[in-house]
């Protein structure tokens, strides 16, 4: 059986206030899809459906909430002027620490979104899917998902265990003509650095969150716009793990050559790595 497409059909995404999750819902909305967009800022939120052409539906919700993820499904039920195509639990944020140093409730707080949030969402939205024997539930994983990074012992966490849950959901759903998608991005030029929690710089080097978030930024290889064409394309073609960017092939590369010691590769290149100019969409 031909696989349906998701171009044109509705969707629906979290975290759709920023980022990659606002790009997607630019590109699908632009291609025809009817959207679904929910995150807890509700001046982003806002701000990303004013953009939207088509029928939009929005929602301030909080992934971390099971129950408001239920009454946002049935919402999105009532909402539906065709079978839901897809589901992004793509809401995600960031924590810097060293595991000595960890705070118990940034962590907390990052599991409940990163992990919780994604298992949540699913839970509200495959049951349509499963009725419509159709759609694909696409979560976001990270590299950091593939390998363990030091400072991000809990981001890392979160991250394998969304792969690990989405993994298994889809030999669950095997023989259904629903799919499940685990998406592992690379650095993506996002908010994520500018909304993480940091406590104090984990390098010692007394560097404020803007300035670890800069950073950040100047590595990045990805636009959150060319994140959705990939992560768009890389869901339309039946993939069953999206890897986004470049930055992203190396990463998996090295967790397969060396599992045990890409970090000696991934260190020598971080402290050679030169700020990269930035690409256009
Ligand atoms: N930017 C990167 O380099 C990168 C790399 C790998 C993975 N990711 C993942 O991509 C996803 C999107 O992140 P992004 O980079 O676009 O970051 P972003 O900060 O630009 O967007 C994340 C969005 O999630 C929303 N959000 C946060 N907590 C929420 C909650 N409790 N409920 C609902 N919405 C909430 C935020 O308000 C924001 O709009 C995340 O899961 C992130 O972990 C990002």
């Amino acid at each position: 059986m031909p696989r349906p497409r998701i171009t044109g059909r509705p969707v629906m995404i979290t975290g759709a206030a920023s980022g990659i999750g606002r790009g997607l819902a630019h590109r699908l909305a632009r291609l025809g899809s009817p959207v679904a967009i929910a995150d807890v800022d509700e001046a982003g939120l806002k701000a990303t459906a004013a953009a939207l052409p088509g029928r939009v539906l929005t929602r301030v919700m909080d992934v971390r909430d099971a129950a408001d993820q239920l009454r946002f499904a049935d919402e999105v039920r009532e909402w539906l002027p065709a079978p839901l195509a897809a589901v992004f639990n793509n809401a995600g944020v960031a924590v810097a620490s060293s595991v000595l140093d960890a705070s118990v409730e940034d962590d907390d707080w990052l599991h409940d979104i990163n992990f919780h949030g994604v298992v949540n969402g699913t839970r509200a939205f495959l049951p349509i899917l499963v009725a419509q024997d159709d759609g694909v539930i696409v979560n976001t994983s990270s590299v950091f998902g593939l390998v363990g990074m030091p400072f991000q012992s809990a981001y890392c966490a979160s991250k394998f265990a969304v792969r690990g849950f989405t993994d298994a959901l889809r030999q669950e759903l095997r023989g259904t003509g629903v799919r499940a998608v685990n998406v592992h991005p690379g650095g993506i030029t996002t908010n994520i650095a500018r909304n993480a929690r940091v406590r104090k710089d984990p390098l010692g080097l007394g560097r404020t969150r803007d300035e670890m978030a800069a950073q950040f930024e100047a590595v990045t290889m990805t636009s959150p716009e060319k994140a959705a064409a990939i992560i768009h394309r890389g869901v339309e073609s039946g993939k069953a793990r999206v890897l986004v960017g470049p930055d992203a092939y190396m990463f998996d590369a090295l967790a397969r050559i060396a599992p045990t010691r890409y970090y000696d590769v991934i260190a020598r290149i971080q402290s050679r790595l030169p700020a990269r100019p930035k690409e256009s969409a």
